[in-house]
């Protein structure tokens, strides 16, 4: 199959959070099985430090927006990983030479329903003008979420395009493309189409929720969250929608790239281990400690946290549970950015305690690896989590995850009971409630555990054995697009690629 992915994020070329892992990764799984894949993103200023070398392609494509046209000069990039697999980059410096994706200090850019309509009717008319012909068309998150919609409106009859299956990833509902009427003019759309059962929601416009309509199927990224976002608690207020469409939705998990995060030869480390040699980890414990000026206290564990600093991750439950943590007498460490309020908070913690806890205001991939490999409990109290990476880079590294047991949390880590115990299955640690108690009850059999070393090596060695390739995830993408795929060959009046 000709697959064309569409997205905002891809890694190494741009990086916000999970979506980017996830891009940089699965076009490569699908190419491994036999496909052929490309990927229109946005050339943004950190495409130029990627390390891919981009060329310029000399085409400039003008895309219509609010009736008048834009340019979108496009260059390449081959997709690491792939053999013949091209990452076509959507040049409009206004739009995207910018110090971030999205915003900048917490605050989204205004012209953000501009700079996502223009990129998705980009990725129609490149794909248009280069003459890809794809069978299969896989858009995520509401900053693509227009591409079904134009698939199936405008471009309906194109003969390079229409007739392309449709498939529409949400790998987080909190995050919807929701903006004010007046910004209808800019999307090209007939205003029949601002209805309540298309792209109206509550007197706005919602990107996400037109995607949700008009894509022939719809994924989200592990089986839990699939069946919560039809629920109020977790539906964002578009689990009406998604009941509608339940029958076309379904969770396929997420894999890591496995050539990235491999603690055997992951070159931020300083010392390499992977099951059978766990001697490597204790020296990146010790080094980790000195990193962070922590006492080296081989009698106690290191406990650490990687993420958004959002209520999504639960860092208010962390922040509820810390006087309860800290008298665990565990070394902490959290590294992550988000609201100010809870950076704030933390920072307080982290000075209060000074031998005790760190708290890194920061993204730092480098050191996201080292606080992955170092430590031996890492911490996930989400409150919602769509899929979730972070619990399987540790699983990976050997640190036993003590998760809330939510989305894809609840699909990836085995939570320690006596039977998983007894059996060897155990790779983690659950609570059931979103409230401190329950995490700090969860927290404590993790410490009780890690104090029996044949247990706990029990545990990091089931983690380690965890197979969270991409190749299963990527099977199950090639099942459902083989339901969707417009049938093989280049239609009639369309260019070859
Ligand atoms: P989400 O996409 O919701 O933020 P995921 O667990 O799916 O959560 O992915 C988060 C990704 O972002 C992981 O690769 C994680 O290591 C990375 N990350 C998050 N915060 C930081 C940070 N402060 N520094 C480095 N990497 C980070
Ligand atoms: C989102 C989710 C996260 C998921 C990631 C990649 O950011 O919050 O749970 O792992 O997307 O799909």
């Amino acid at each position: 199959m000709r697959i064309l992915y569409a997205c905002s994020e891809a890694v190494p070329f741009a990086k916000t959070g999970g979506l980017g892992d996830v891009m940089g990764a699965l076009p490569a799984a699908l190419e491994a099985a036999g496909h052929e894949v490309s990927l229109v993103l946005p050339l943004y200023r950190s495409a130029w430090g990627s390390g891919v070398a981009l060329a310029p392609t000399g085409l400039r494509v003008a895309v219509p927006v609010g009736g008048r046209s834009m340019e979108a000069e496009v260059w390449r990039a081959a997709i690491p990983g792939t053999r013949s697999g091209t990452c076509w980059l959507v040049r409009n410096d206004a739009l995207y030479d910018r110090e971030g994706l999205y915003g900048e200090e917490g605050g989204d850019y205004a012209d953000n329903c501009l700079r996502f309509v223009f990129l998705s009717r980009a990725v129609l008319e490149v794909a248009r003008a280069l003459g890809l012909a794809p069978q299969v068309v896989h858009a995520h998150d509401w900053q693509t979420a227009l591409v079904p919609v134009y698939l199936k409106t405008i471009y309906r009859d194109d003969p390079g395009l229409g007739g392309a299956g449709t498939v529409l990833t949400i790998h987080n509902l909190a995050f919807q493309g929701v903006f004010w009427h007046l910004d209808w003019g800019l999307l090209g759309l007939d205003w029949s189409h601002y209805n309540w059962q298309e792209l109206e929601f509550y007197q706005r416009i919602c990107l996400l929720k037109g995607g949700i309509v008009h894509a022939d199927r719809i994924t989200t990224v592990s089986p839990s969250y699939a069946r919560e976002i039809l629920t109020p608690r977790f539906g964002f207020s578009l689990d009406g929608v998604l009941r509608d469409r339940a029958h076309l939705l379904s969770g396929i998990l997420n894999g890591i790239d496995d050539a990235t995060w491999d603690p055997s030869r992951d070159p931020h480390l300083a010392a390499r281990f992977d099951r059978d040699r766990l001697d490597g980890k204790a020296r990146c414990r010790e080094a980790l400690r000195r990193e962070l000026d922590l006492p080296s206290r081989p009698d106690i564990p290191l406990l650490s946290l990687v993420g958004r600093l959002t209520d999504q991750k639960g860092i208010d439950l962390l922040l509820e549970g810390f006087d309860g943590l800290v008298q665990t007498g565990a070394q902490v460490v959290v590294l992550g950015t988000g609201y100010p309020e809870f950076e704030r908070a933390l920072a307080e913690r982290a000075e209060r305690h000074p031998r005790q806890v760190r708290v890194l205001l920061g993204f730092d991939e480098p050191r996201a690896h080292r606080i992955e490999a170092g430590s031996d409990i890492f911490l996930m109290p989400s409150r919602f989590e769509p899929c979730g990476l972070n619990q399987l880079y540790s699983m990976r590294y050997g640190t036993v995850p003590v998760v809330h047991a939510t989305g894809g949390l609840r699909d990836t880590v085995v939570p320690a009971t006596p039977d998983t115990l007894r059996a060897g299955t155990a790779t983690g640690f659950a609570f059931e409630e979103p409230r401190a108690e329950a995490f700090l009850e969860a927290l404590g059999q993790a410490l009780a555990a890690w104090s029996d070393r044949r247990l706990w090596r029990r545990l990091v060695r089931a983690g380690m054995d965890r197979d969270s390739s991409w190749r299963q995830s990527a099977a199950a993408y090639q099942a459902l697009y083989g339901q969707v795929s417009r049938p093989n060959g280049h239609p009639p009046g369309a260019p070859g690629p």
